[in-house]
């Protein structure tokens, strides 16, 4: 069973759904543990469900480089196979890249390279596209550059505000990180049968 640490920073919706999959063996993966770089709220979803949580500050004037090592070593005390950055919205440091990738995936609001960044769904809104999207990616030094695994496309309608376009981005970024931690999973599970 793949070993999964969850990253979040908010509500941890998509948290949410992927800790239901899980339960529910749709996905052959276990969720460890759940950190946070705040109090986020999203980590009520993972006490439900029994999951132990941590929190890493970063506190004013923190040194980016000590708080990413720390944060590392939270998640590394949980052994896992795979982290996830699930609405994380701070940008990892290289020490911590360098720790977990390339089992470290990032879900992003729009159909990367387009869009990067922290308001994904905003600046397309403001760029007045008529689509935009879902992305997986591996989580490298860059801002959302690192290899994508899975992508999809998303409709912008002309009654849509930021809120209902994001929440219709989510449900696609849920399915394609099903999909992509399932694929993992089925991987990791050959190379055993072949050892
Ligand atoms: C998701 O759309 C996720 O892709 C995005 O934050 C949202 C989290 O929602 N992440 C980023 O924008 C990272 N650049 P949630 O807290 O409801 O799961």
């Amino acid at each position: 069973m793949l070993r999964v640490v969850v990253l979040i920073s908010g509500s941890g919706s998509n948290l949410r759904a992927f800790l239901d999959l899980c339960a529910s063996g749709a996905v052959d993966a276990t969720v460890v543990a759940v950190g946070a770089d705040v109090d986020a709220s999203g980590l009520a979803h993972a006490r439900q469900f029994g999951i132990p949580t941590f929190v890493e500050p970063f506190a004013t004037g923190d040194d980016r480089d000590a708080w990413g090592s720390r944060l590392a070593d939270r998640v590394a005390s949980f052994e896992p196979d795979l982290v996830i950055l699930s609405g994380f919205m701070r940008l990892m440091p290289s020490v911590f890249v360098r720790r977990f990738a390339p089992m470290l995936l990032n879900t992003h609001p729009a159909f990367l390279p387009e869009f990067p960044g922290a308001h994904a769904v905003r600046d397309a809104i403001a760029a007045g596209v008529t689509e935009t999207g879902a992305s997986v990616i591996v989580v490298d030094d860059g801002v959302d550059t690192g290899p994508i695994l899975a992508q999809r496309r998303v409709p912008v309608l002309e009654s849509d505000t930021e809120d209902s376009l994001h929440e219709r981005i989510k449900n696609v970024e849920r399915e394609l990180l099903a999909e992509v931690v399932r694929d993992i999973a089925a991987r990791e599970s050959a190379a055993i049968e072949e050892n």
